[in-house]
């Protein structure tokens, strides 16, 4: 839902070869009619305007800020000293080090600047969104209705499995 409805969740990537893992952020956000923007902002190739976007993320009524970089994964980290919204991290699936690299950086912050990572890649993606999901939770009990709805079809789903 990227449309002109007020975002709840900002749901922002490093480069726009990140768009097919964050993708799946999007999709599963749509899934729960969360609204949210997404838009490619960089920490070492748009350092301002990340700064700023990030500084004025809590005005504009963003309750969570998702961020997803791939390599020297800083951006989650960078955009986190600039807001005090919690910030979710995906660290996206690098070419040359699978994204181990994405993963130590960004989930090795020092203390006192929070980033709550997730798994590498698409696995990451959607349960960033689960996360921000359940965090809207808290104060919107028709939110956390359909998270509940949510994990008993999945539950479901899982028991009806077959085995060959
Ligand atoms: C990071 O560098 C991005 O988040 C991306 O995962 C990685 C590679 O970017 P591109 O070279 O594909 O633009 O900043």
């Amino acid at each position: 839902m990227t449309n002109d409805t007020k975002p709840l969740v900002a749901v922002i990537m490093g480069s726009k070869s990140d768009w097919e893992t964050m993708r799946q952020t999007s999709e599963t956000l749509d899934r729960f009619d969360v609204p949210h923007e997404c838009r490619v902002l960089s920490a070492h190739r748009t350092p301002t305007e990340t700064a700023e976007y990030a500084a004025q993320a809590e005005a504009r009524g963003v309750e969570v800020i998702i961020a997803a970089a791939g390599g020297s994964a800083h951006l989650a980290g960078v955009v986190a000293a600039h807001t005090l919204v919690p910030v979710l991290g995906v660290p996206i699936e690098s070419q040359s080090l699978k994204g181990l690299d994405s993963l130590l950086a960004m989930v090795q912050m020092p203390g006192g600047i929070p980033v709550g990572t997730l798994a590498i890649g698409k696995p990451g993606a959607v349960n960033a969104a689960l996360l921000a999901v359940a965090i809207l939770a808290n104060s919107r009990p028709e939110l956390r209705e359909k998270l509940r709805k949510f994990r008993q079809t999945q539950a479901k789903k899982v028991l009806a499995e077959k085995l060959p």
